[in-house]
């Protein structure tokens, strides 16, 4: 029997229950997208890796932002595109092996994805490649299968440092704001 690789699987999972997403999901991830809010920018240009629906542009501080959204699921992208957003792009493509030239990204966000991820450490590694000088990070884990110690030690051989932990009682993900070092 063919072993699927993970990657495979969670596009797989992800593709298959792209239409039942945002009406699981949006309450949910909905709260993640208010506990960062204030850290969230509202000009420049924003990448969001592992975007799934792009449900975070229902916050409106987003509206008059440039935003590129990355995902390895073409159905979720699908869902996304439909939206019909003003200066939003789609690419579909994996995080760990992000299709973007060195330096670009002022801002970055990712949402609910480290836990999806094969190679945590290439993930990171793609966002340090991809990052302005003095860009900025947002980026949410789920809290039960976080290991924090394992992420800060990731960051720190990136040269990047956490400046600060966000968490409600009501998010099932913790928050954190990571900038370069
Ligand atoms: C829990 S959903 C979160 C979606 C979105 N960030 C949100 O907050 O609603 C996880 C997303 O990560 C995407 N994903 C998982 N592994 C990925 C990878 N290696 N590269 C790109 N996207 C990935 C999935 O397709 C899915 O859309």
């Amino acid at each position: 029997m063919v072993k699927l690789c993970k990657k495979l699987i969670v596009k797989e999972d992800y593709d298959r229950s792209a239409r039942h997403y945002d009406r699981r999901y949006s309450k949910i991830q909905g709260v993640k997208f208010n506990m960062v809010s204030n850290y969230l920018p509202e000009s420049g240009l924003l990448f969001d890796l592992g975007s799934g629906t792009a449900l975070i542009l229902k916050c409106k501080k987003l509206r008059r932002l440039r935003y590129i959204g990355i995902d390895i699921s073409p159905e979720m992208t699908k869902i996304a595109l439909k939206k019909h957003h003003f200066y939003k792009n789609f690419i579909i493509g994996d995080v760990e092996h992000l299709p973007l030239r060195d330096g670009p990204a002022e801002n970055i966000c990712s949402f609910t994805v480290l836990q999806n991820l094969e190679e945590q450490a290439c993930f990171i590694k793609e966002v340090r490649r991809i990052i302005a000088a003095n860009g900025v990070v947002i980026l949410s884990a789920l809290k039960k299968s976080l290991n924090l110690e394992r992420v800060k030690a990731i960051l720190d051989e990136n040269h990047f440092k956490i400046d600060k932990i966000v968490e409600t009682p009501s998010s099932e993900d913790m928050g954190l704001i990571i900038f370069s070092i």
